[in-house]
C-alpha cells in the first residue's frame, strides 16, 4: 500500500458511517422516530469527519459531512424549470368540487382520483443525477426558479444521494415537494427568535418559505425545515410509471420523504369527498399545517388527456379547507349564567363561515378578558376556531365607531339576583356571580350536567328540555326529575304525547346508573371523571363516602386536597343530603360494582393515545382500558405508563419519549391486552 492509498477497513468504515448516518437522518425526519440519540448520531458524524480529514479522498459532495458547506451569496442564480411549476386551481365548497369532478369524469368517465393533504409550505424542485442531489429550486414564476441547492442540502429530510435499485433506467430524475416547518418546531424557532430579538414569522409557512431563502445556508442549517414529495417533474418514459400514486411509491423506494403513504385512491365523488372530512377533522391533531386536500386524476395518461390552462393543471383541484380565522363585527352582548352562578359575556357577531361551521355567538370567557382584548360592542374581530374547539376572539382588528363597552350586569339575566364579583374556593380566577341559589338559569346548566353524557345519561334532556322545565318551575332540583309526571310534561312547548312518555322512561332508566356517574352528576366543584370513579371504586356505595373524613379522602391517590374538601363541604351541606335522601327514595342506585379485579397487563397503568387509531373509536378504547383496570389519560407525563401511538402521532409522542414512557403501536397494544388481530 502508498502513502496516500485509502485501507479497505476505512474505506469500508466511511461507507458504513454515510448508510448509518443516512438512514439516521431519515428515520428522524420521515419517519418521525429516530433509532439512536442525538449524542450517538453526533459521535457517528464526527467520526466520519475525522476519517474524510485524515484521507482527503474519501470527501465527497454527497457525504451527509458536507451538507453545509461553500460561501453565503448575494443572489440567486436562475434556473429554468424542464416543465413549468404549476399551481393549483382552488375549490371551497362540496359543490364547486363536485363540478371540478363531474368536468374531469366527462372526459375521462373511469378515472380515479388520488388524494394527498395539501401542506402549507413552499414548494421546491429537487434534480438528481446518476442518483446524486445536483439541483434544487424554487418555484420562481413557474418557468423560472432559483438556485437554492445549497440551502436545500442542509434539509436533513432531502436525501443527498437516492436508494438507486441496480440499473435504474433513468439518469437523470426530478421530484417536486413542499418545504414546511412542524409546528411545534416553528413554535421554538419563534420563542428563540423572541430570545434574541430578533423578527418572529407569522406563521410556520412564512417561516418555511423565509427560512429556504436564506443568502446563508448555514442560516438555513439552523432552521427546522422538512420535505415531502408531492409531484413529478419531467418523468423518464424508461422508468414506466403509469400512476400518480405509482411515482409517488417509487420516490419512497429511493428514499424520497412521503409525509402520507399509503394515498388515497378514489373511484367515487363521495369517497374524496369523505378524505376531505377526515382530513379536516385531522387536521388540528396533525404536527403541521394543510390548508386542504389535493385531489388528482390518478393516471398519467389521463392527465396527459386532461391538460393544462395556462396556470393550472386540468387533472388536480386543490379542495381547500375553511380558514380558521374570520373577520366579523360584535353587534350585541348577551350573559349567559353557568352552573356555579359565574356571568359569561357571550357576544353575537354578525355570522361568518369559520373552520367549517357558521358563528353567529363567541363566549369572551370572563371580564378580564374583555379588558384584556380591548373588545367593545361594533368593534371588528378576528374569530378563530381550531377543530372542534369553541371559538374565540383572537384580536380587535378594527375598532367601530363609539364603540359600546362591555361591562358585567348588576343584575342576573336570568332571576335578577344581585350579580357580586368573587371567587369559589380556591379558583384562580375571579368571576362575577349570580347569588341566588335558586336561579333557573343555574338551575338549568345544573340539569344539563346531570343528565349530560359523562353524568346520568339521560337523552332527551337536551338544552332546550332543561331551559323549560327550569323556567317553568317544574323541576327545582335533581330528585324533582324522578317525580315528574307527564301530566306535567303536556303542557310544555316542548312536550307532546310520545316525546314526554320518552323522557319520563329514560329518567326512570336513569336511576340504575352507577355511582360513579352519580357523583359526577352531582356536579361537585372539581370532581370529573376520573375523581368520580376513584371514589366510587374506594367506597363501592354513597353511604360509605359521606362518612369519610378528610384523611381518608386523602388516602386514594387520585384526590388532592383541594377536591377532598370539595366533596366533604358537598355531602356536609343539609340541602344536598336532603336532596340525596329523595334520590334514594326514588330508588337511584348508590353502589359501583367491583371491577374485574383480574391482573391484566395494564391494571394501574395510566394509558394514553395518540394519532389515528384504526380497530376502535378513542372512547372505545378508553372504556376498554378503564374495564382491563388501567386509567386512560388525555395527556402524557412522566406518571404516564403507557402511549399507544397510532398513524401521525402527534406531540404527545414527542413527550412521552422524553419523559421515557413506554410507547406502543396499536398492534402491539392489542397483543398486550390479549386481542391481537
Ligand atoms: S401538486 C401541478 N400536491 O400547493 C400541481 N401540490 O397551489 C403540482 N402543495 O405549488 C402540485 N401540497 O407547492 C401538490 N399534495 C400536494 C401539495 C401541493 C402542497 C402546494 C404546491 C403548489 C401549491 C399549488
Amino acid at each position: 500500500m502508498t502513502r496516500g492509498e485509502i485501507p479497505a477497513s476505512v474505506r469500508k468504515e466511511a461507507e458504513r458511517l454515510r448508510r448509518d448516518i443516512e438512514e439516521h437522518d431519515r428515520r428522524y425526519y420521515v419517519l418521525d422516530d429516530p433509532a439512536v440519540t442525538d449524542a450517538e448520531y453526533d459521535r457517528l458524524l464526527r467520526r466520519l469527519e475525522s476519517l474524510e480529514e485524515a484521507h482527503p479522498a474519501l470527501q465527497s459532495p454527497d457525504s451527509p459531512t458536507r451538507r453545509v458547506g461553500g460561501q453565503a451569496r448575494s443572489t440567486f442564480s436562475p434556473v429554468p424549470h424542464s416543465r413549468p411549476m404549476l399551481s393549483l386551481e382552488n375549490v371551497l365548497t362540496e359543490e364547486e368540487f363536485g363540478e371540478w369532478w363531474d368536468r374531469v369524469h366527462k372526459t375521462l368517465p373511469d378515472a380515479e382520483a388520488a388524494v394527498e393533504p395539501k401542506m402549507d409550505g413552499t414548494s421546491l424542485s429537487l434534480v438528481y443525477e446518476g442518483g446524486a442531489l445536483v439541483r434544487a429550486a424554487t418555484r420562481g414564476d413557474g418557468n423560472v426558479g432559483e438556485d437554492v441547492t445549497a440551502n436545500a442540502r442542509t434539509i436533513r429530510s432531502i436525501p443527498l444521494r437516492l436508494k438507486l435499485p441496480p440499473r435504474f433506467p433513468a439518469d437523470r430524475f426530478e421530484c417536486r415537494g413542499e418545504v414546511y416547518m412542524h409546528r411545534r418546531d416553528f413554535e421554538e424557532l419563534n420563542r428563540k427568535a423572541l430570545a434574541k430579538g430578533s423578527r418572529t414569522f407569522a406563521n410556520p409557512r412564512n417561516a418555511a418559505a423565509g427560512s429556504l431563502r436564506q443568502k446563508d445556508a448555514s442560516v438555513t442549517a439552523g432552521r427546522p425545515l422538512r420535505f415531502t414529495v408531492h409531484s413529478a417533474g419531467e418523468l423518464p418514459k424508461s422508468l414506466g410509471i403509469r400512476t400518480h400514486e405509482g411515482f409517488i411509491r417509487l420516490c419512497r423506494d429511493l428514499g424520497l420523504p412521503i409525509a402520507h403513504f399509503p394515498l388515497t385512491v378514489c373511484a367515487r365523488k363521495e369517497e374524496a369527498v369523505a378524505a376531505w372530512k377526515k382530513w379536516r377533522e385531522e387536521r388540528p391533531g396533525l404536527p403541521y399545517e394543510i390548508d386542504g386536500i389535493v385531489v388528482k386524476v390518478n393516471s398519467l395518461s389521463g392527465q396527459n388527456a386532461l391538460g393544462r390552462t395556462s396556470k393550472s393543471p386540468r387533472w388536480a383541484v386543490a379542495f381547500k379547507f375553511d380558514a380558521r380565522q374570520a373577520e366579523t363585527v360584535i353587534r350585541s352582548v348577551e350573559f349567559s349564567v353557568g352552573r356555579t352562578g359565574a356571568v359569561t359575556p357571550v357576544a353575537k357577531v354578525d355570522p361568518v363561515s369559520c373552520g367549517g361551521v357558521t358563528i353567529a355567538s363567541v363566549s369572551l370567557h370572563n371580564f378580564d378578558e374583555v379588558r384584556r382584548l380591548g373588545v367593545g360592542i361594533s368593534d371588528t374581530v378576528l374569530i378563530e376556531r381550531a377543530g372542534d374547539v369553541i371559538p374565540k376572539v383572537v384580536r380587535v382588528t378594527r375598532r367601530g365607531e363609539n364603540p359600546g363597552e362591555i361591562s358585567p350586569p348588576a343584575e342576573c339575566p336570568s332571576c335578577g339576583g344581585e350579580v357580586f364579583r368573587g371567587a369559589l374556593e380556591k379558583e384562580p380566577e375571579v368571576a362575577y356571580r349570580c347569588g341566588n341559589p335558586f336561579c333557573p338559569a343555574q338551575l338549568e346548566r345544573r340539569l344539563l350536567h346531570f343528565a349530560g353524557r359523562s353524568g346520568l345519561d339521560i337523552e332527551g334532556l337536551g338544552e332546550a328540555a332543561a331551559a323549560e322545565l327550569a323556567r317553568k318551575g317544574r323541576v327545582g332540583d335533581f330528585a324533582d326529575l324522578y317525580a315528574l309526571k307527564k301530566e306535567d310534561l303536556l303542557d310544555l312547548e316542548l312536550f307532546a304525547d310520545k316525546k314526554a312518555e320518552n323522557l319520563l322512561e329514560e329518567i326512570r332508566r336513569s336511576r340504575t346508573r352507577p355511582l360513579s356517574k352519580l357523583l359526577v352528576a352531582f356536579g361537585i366543584r372539581h370532581v370529573g371523571d376520573r375523581a368520580a370513579r376513584a371514589l366510587a371504586d374506594a367506597y363501592g356505595s354513597l353511604d360509605r363516602l359521606m362518612e369519610a373524613g378528610r384523611d381518608e379522602l386523602l388516602k386514594i391517590p387520585e384526590l388532592g386536597p383541594v377536591i377532598a374538601e370539595s366533596v366533604m363541604k358537598f355531602f356536609s351541606n343539609p340541602s344536598n343530603r336532603a336532596v340525596i335522601e329523595r334520590l334514594r327514595k326514588a330508588g337511584l342506585n348508590f353502589t359501583e360494582e367491583k371491577r374485574r379485579a383480574a391482573p391484566s397487563p395494564i391494571s394501574g397503568l395510566r394509558v394514553a393515545f395518540t394519532g389515528e387509531l384504526e380497530w376502535l373509536p378513542r372512547s372505545q378504547l378508553q372504556e376498554l382500558v378503564r374495564r382491563l383496570g388501567g386509567d386512560p389519560t388525555d395527556s402524557v407525563s412522566k406518571k404516564t405508563g403507557l402511549l399507544v401511538a397510532g398513524k401521525n402521532p402527534g406531540s404527545k409522542l414527542e413527550k412521552a419519549k422524553k419523559a421515557g414512557v413506554r410507547v406502543v403501536t396499536e398492534e402491539e397494544f392489542r397483543k398486550l391486552i390479549g386481542k391481537g388481530s
